[in-house]
Formats: C-alpha cells, sequence, structure tokens
C-alpha cells in the first residue's frame, strides 16, 4: 500500500482519527459539512497554529479549535493572517478615532473561525486584551455585525499608523466593523459595538458555559427585570467584571461583589453604573448615562440573584 505524502501538522502532535477524516472530508467537499457549525468549516484545512509563541504580534488563540487540547494554547502569526482572505472596509463611525475615515483590512470573524479550525459546537468568541478587558462576540452577534479582526489601517501596520496619526498603538490587535447598525435595544440600553484595543488572545467557547455561568439565580420569565438586567450584563459588565474564569478581570471586582453592592447600596449601585466619575473622579470604568431608571433597576433586580436575601430565615420547624 503507497504511504500517504506527508502531511505538516505544525501542532506537531497526530491529529486523532476523526479529526483527520473530518479535515478530509472538509477539504474535499467544502460545504458538505456546512450547517454542522456555527462558523463553517474550512475549505481548505490550511494549518495556522503553533505550539510556541514566536514573536510579541503572535495572536494567541485558545479553546474549541480543532487539534488543540482544553486548556492549550496555540499562536498564529501576524504574517500568516495576512495571507488568509482580507476583508476592506472604510470606517467612519468609530467612537473611539473621530477623525477622518480609516481604510481597514484584516479578517473577517467567519473567515478566521473557519481557517482556524473552530469546533462546530464554538458558538462564541471572547478577545481579551492587554488590559484584562474581555470583549464577547456571540454567534448570533458576528452573524449580524460582521466584526473585523483589523491587520492593517491605511495601508499601515497598526504600529505605524498610530504612529503617524498621533494615537496610542491599539496593537497587536484591534476589531472593528465596516459599519455598525445596532440591532436590539432593551429598554435604555442599545446594542453596542464590542471594541477591543490591544487584543493578545481569541478564545472559542459557548454561550451556554460563559453566559450560563451568569444566568440569573432563580427563575424569571422573559420580559422580566432580571432577564434584562442579564441581557444587559452580558454585552456590558462581562467585559471588565468576572465571574469565575468568565469575563474580563479589568476592574479586579467579582459578580459577588458588583451583587453585594446591588443588594446592600442600591442607590450606590445605580449611582456608580450611571457616573462612576462623579462619585469618584479617578474611576476607570465607563459611564452609562443614557441608563434611565428603568435601566439601573433591571440591573439592580439581575445582580441581586447573585447574593442571598439578608432578610432573617423563616422561622424552621426544628426550632419550635
Ligand atoms: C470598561 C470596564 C468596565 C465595565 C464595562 C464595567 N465596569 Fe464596573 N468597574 C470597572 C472598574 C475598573 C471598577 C473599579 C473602580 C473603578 O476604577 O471604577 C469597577 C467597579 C464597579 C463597581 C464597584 C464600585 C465601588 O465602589 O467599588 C460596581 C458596583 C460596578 N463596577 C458595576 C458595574 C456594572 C453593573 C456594570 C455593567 C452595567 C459595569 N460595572 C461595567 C470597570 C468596568
Amino acid at each position: 500500500m503507497p504511504r500517504p505524502p506527508a502531511r505538516k501538522l505544525p501542532l506537531l502532535r497526530p491529529a486523532s482519527l476523526r479529526n483527520l477524516l473530518v479535515s478530509l472530508l472538509a477539504i474535499a467537499f467544502p460545504g458538505m459539512l456546512a450547517g454542522t457549525s456555527a462558523f463553517a468549516l474550512p475549505p481548505a484545512a490550511k494549518h495556522l497554529l503553533h505550539l510556541r509563541r514566536q514573536s510579541d504580534s503572535d495572536l494567541e488563540i485558545t479553546g474549541l479549535i480543532r487539534n488543540l487540547q482544553p486548556g492549550e494554547s496555540s499562536f498564529v502569526r501576524y504574517a500568516d493572517l495576512l495571507a488568509l482572505p482580507q476583508t476592506r472596509a472604510l470606517v467612519t463611525d468609530h467612537p473611539g478615532y473621530p477623525g477622518p475615515p480609516l481604510h481597514i483590512s484584516g479578517i473577517s470573524f467567519e473567515t478566521l473561525s473557519a481557517a482556524l479550525g473552530a469546533l462546530p459546537q464554538s458558538d462564541l468568541i471572547d478577545a481579551l486584551c492587554t488590559d484584562r478587558y474581555r470583549a464577547h462576540f456571540p454567534a448570533p452577534y458576528i452573524a449580524q455585525h460582521h466584526p473585523i479582526l483589523v491587520l492593517t489601517v491605511d495601508g499601515q501596520t497598526l504600529a505605524a499608523w498610530a504612529r503617524q496619526a498621533h494615537q496610542l498603538d491599539p496593537g497587536p490587535y484591534v476589531v472593528m466593523y465596516a459599519r455598525f447598525v445596532p440591532s436590539f435595544k432593551l429598554l435604555a440600553h442599545v446594542d453596542r459595538p464590542q471594541l477591543p484595543d490591544n487584543v493578545v488572545r481569541l478564545n472559542f467557547s459557548t454561550q451556554a458555559a460563559t453566559f450560563g455561568a451568569i444566568a440569573p439565580r432563580g427563575s424569571f420569565p422573559p420580559g422580566s427585570p432580571e432577564q434584562i438586567g442579564f441581557a444587559i450584563a452580558k454585552q456590558n459588565c462581562l467585559r471588565c467584571h468576572f465571574q469565575g474564569p468568565f469575563g474580563g478581570t479589568k476592574s479586579g471586582q467579582s459578580w459577588q461583589s458588583l451583587s453585594l453592592w446591588a443588594r446592600e447600596q442600591p442607590a450606590y449601585f445605580q449611582a456608580y453604573v450611571s457616573n462612576p466619575q462623579k462619585i469618584d473622579p479617578h474611576a476607570h470604568m465607563e459611564p452609562n448615562p443614557e441608563y434611565d431608571n428603568a435601566t439601573l433597576r433591571a440591573l439592580t433586580a439581575y445582580f441581586r440573584t447573585f447574593t442571598p436575601s439578608v432578610t432573617p430565615p423563616a422561622r424552621e420547624a426544628h426550632s419550635r
């Protein structure tokens, strides 16, 4: 029997037979397996991942990726990302760069997921930044807004562009949109673009795991303040606050501590969410001036579910 030609696997680990079969099928019949995945499988499973970082501009990739073990990191090089199909756009509405429009090029999250070999069950990507800010991109949000991992601005690397434009370098990676059109409004919270700067890692996971960890404790019907607060917290608070391994640690404050504020000092909690700098001029948290009382109350109701009520427990039978 002739030996198959040697395949170069930068991951340096023999792929399991099943994975190999899936890759070969995906190569032979692109589209055949599509529809089983939130992100289409790669038409050609080009191996981009390395187990060791080679440069500061490498992007770390973790999570539900073919051939990657749980908890293992891999790295993709800037030059290899440049070689993938690029998306170009003229960005005119970036809140962080109100100057002249930006000519960007980069990779759509859909292309990236396919090229990296994201597993079919992955329906959430999160981007970790150098300051531990963490932006979350659920599959429906990606399908709606088409985020782009930006590789060049005005034809230059991010560092070169930033020097010339007198901006802080947003590299190694930054996420932008050709045009962001909000797709929902919940009370006063309007669908927001996730705009992480200084992205160093993309993690592929599931909405069930990440959002499950911050689902309100107890059962609340759709449309209840607790459920609305949950939906807002997913898009807002989770970027800098954390619950276990989920969410950003930029604030250093956990879901549990926000819950205590919401339960024991609701007026303070609401004032802080609305305008942290009014309470502490040195606060780093972003203000939410558009949040009205109903929105702030929904967030309070939601966060309160994570701590038990402080009202004295009902008398127990055995105490009589
Ligand atoms: C961009 C990052 C960021 C986001 C998004 C964010 N926070 Fe914060 N938050 C912080 C930081 C940083 C602190 C620590 C104190 C400071 O510097 O403001 C903090 C502190 C807090 C505190 C404690 C205040 C105190 O006195 O210690 C509360 C309450 C809070 N955040 C609530 C929220 C809620 C609710 C949301 C979502 C609606 C949210 N935060 C979203 C960054 C953020």
